[in-house]
């Protein structure tokens, strides 16, 4: 079959590394890629949020599946257009993508049907905002309700802070549109781990745990990035947590999502914070985790376009997903400044030592071709170094000796990934 997947990140190139192994496919695309995933399929060169322009390039090539990877084209209804025009897409369409597009639709729903999350409140001006923060405890946390590129969320530590924080998202309008409408909680303190699923509607599998990175320095300082690496699984997420959310977070969430008539199919991520009251919802993604993805398809054994179609067709019973009983790590390479002021350009090196390297991966970020053909560093996260191993440690021993094998200007990484591993 011909496969296209949405999309040109990290994650993307996860997805289609992993779609490519697929005996089932005979071409695969991807719009708009970038250099790396250009190794495994043909790269388009169409925006993610043309839709008018994907969907009529599914026709053209006669694509029989269609993967939407990212966020905005989720929420704006990429799969609706898809599915409109007669052409089969995996992903949640738009009033299931709300589960992530909208924080305050999320929080509503999780206190309407029980599932544990930080209480809250929502505030549509910015007025009744600060009024309420006079006497609310500190810290407190403040979430944009759009999309904000995981960057719409200020923990305030202080009074003035938090005042601060509303004229950021209500009033200068830092992420635009995304802060008419904010999110006031309860500040939680825990480990943080992400889950990510697979959702046909009405069963939910789950994959395996994982943790991210998000400050941009070593020691989580510096600002929030889009991800600085990660590990899978998690060494605290304990088979009586997972029991605990299989019966309190996961199955409510789909229940949840199905009563209001938002079936939802696709993958849910659950961002989950393991506090001293028990596990509870941070949020929820509509789409794979980047760089989760990265960690997680590397250790996964089932043909993943078996699992996409199961989800589309609502027949993910009869699917058991099956991990490899082993570890991976992933380090992001970034340009340094990144997530604030980068350069790019520069050429890449190396990158020819992962070819035949078992179990070590590089998932190209942001990266292109120069005229000359070489592959230069085009985003600020550039490329993810993922290893495998039998067990954590080793697999982060493996990820940052491979992180020596690339070279490029300005290439910066975080020295602490998987630091929690030791803590287990
Ligand atoms: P989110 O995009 O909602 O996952 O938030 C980004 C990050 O902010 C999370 O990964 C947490 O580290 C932190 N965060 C979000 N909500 C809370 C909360 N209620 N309490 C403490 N930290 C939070
Ligand atoms: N790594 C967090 C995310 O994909 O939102």
């Amino acid at each position: 079959m011909k496969v296209l997947i949405v999309g040109g990140g990290g994650r993307e190139h996860a997805i289609a590394w992993k779609a490519a192994q697929s005996p089932r496919v005979e071409k695969l695309y991807c719009a708009p890629g970038n250099a790396g995933i250009a190794e495994v399929a043909e790269c388009v060169n169409i925006g993610v949020m043309e839709f008018d322009k994907l969907v009529a390039f599914a026709r053209e090539k006669e694509i029989d599946l269609t993967v939407v990877a990212p966020d905005d084209p989720l929420a704006a209804g990429a799969v609706d257009a898809f599915e409109a025009a007669g052409l089969r897409a995996f992903g949640p369409r738009a009033n299931a993508a709300i589960l992530e597009g909208s924080k305050a639709f999320s929080k509503d729903l999780m206190k309407k049907y029980g599932i544990p999350t930080a209480a809250y409140e929502t505030f549509d001006s910015a007025e009744a905002a600060l009024a309420y923060l006079e006497s609310a405890p500190m810290p407190i946390v403040l979430k944009a309700d759009g999309l904000a590129l995981g960057k719409g969320v200020l923990i305030c530590n202080t009074l003035e802070e938090a005042k601060a924080g509303v004229q950021t998202l209500m009033l200068d309008k830092q992420f635009g549109d995304a802060g008419n409408r904010i999110v006031v909680e309860e500040f939680m303190t825990g480990r943080e781990v992400s889950v990510l699923s697979f959702v046909d509607g009405k069963t939910i599998r789950i994959m395996t745990s994982a943790q991210d990175h998000k400050r941009a320095k070593d020691g989580d300082q510096g600002l929030n990035t889009g991800g600085m690496g990660t590990f899978s699984p998690s060494p605290f997420y304990t088979e009586e947590i997972d029991a605990f959310c299989r019966e309190h977070i996961y199955q409510p969430t789909v229940d949840a999502m199905r009563a209001e008539g938002r079936e939802f199919k696709g993958v849910i991520f659950f961002g989950l914070m393991l506090t001293a009251g028990g596990p509870k919802v941070l949020e929820y993604n509509a789409r794979f985790g980047d760089p989760e993805t990265q960690v997680v398809l590397p250790r996964m054994k089932n043909d993943i376009i078996d699992v996409f179609e199961a989800c589309i067709d609502g027949t993910l019973d009869q699917i058991e997903l099956e991990f490899e009983d082993n570890a991976a790590v992933c380090v992001v390479l970034a340009s340094d400044g990144y997530p604030e002021h980068y350069e790019k350009g520069f050429v890449i090196s190396g990158l020819e030592k992962f070819k035949d390297a078992d179990g070590y991966y590089v998932f190209h970020a942001g990266s292109k071709f120069d005229v000359d053909g070489n592959i230069i560093t085009n985003g600020g996260r550039v490329l993810g170094v993922t290893a495998t191993g039998a067990d954590l440690k080793t697999a982060r021993a493996n990820a940052y000796a491979a992180t020596e094998w690339v070279t490029f200007g300005n290439k910066y990484m975080r020295h602490d990934i998987g630091k929690a591993i030791d803590e287990a």
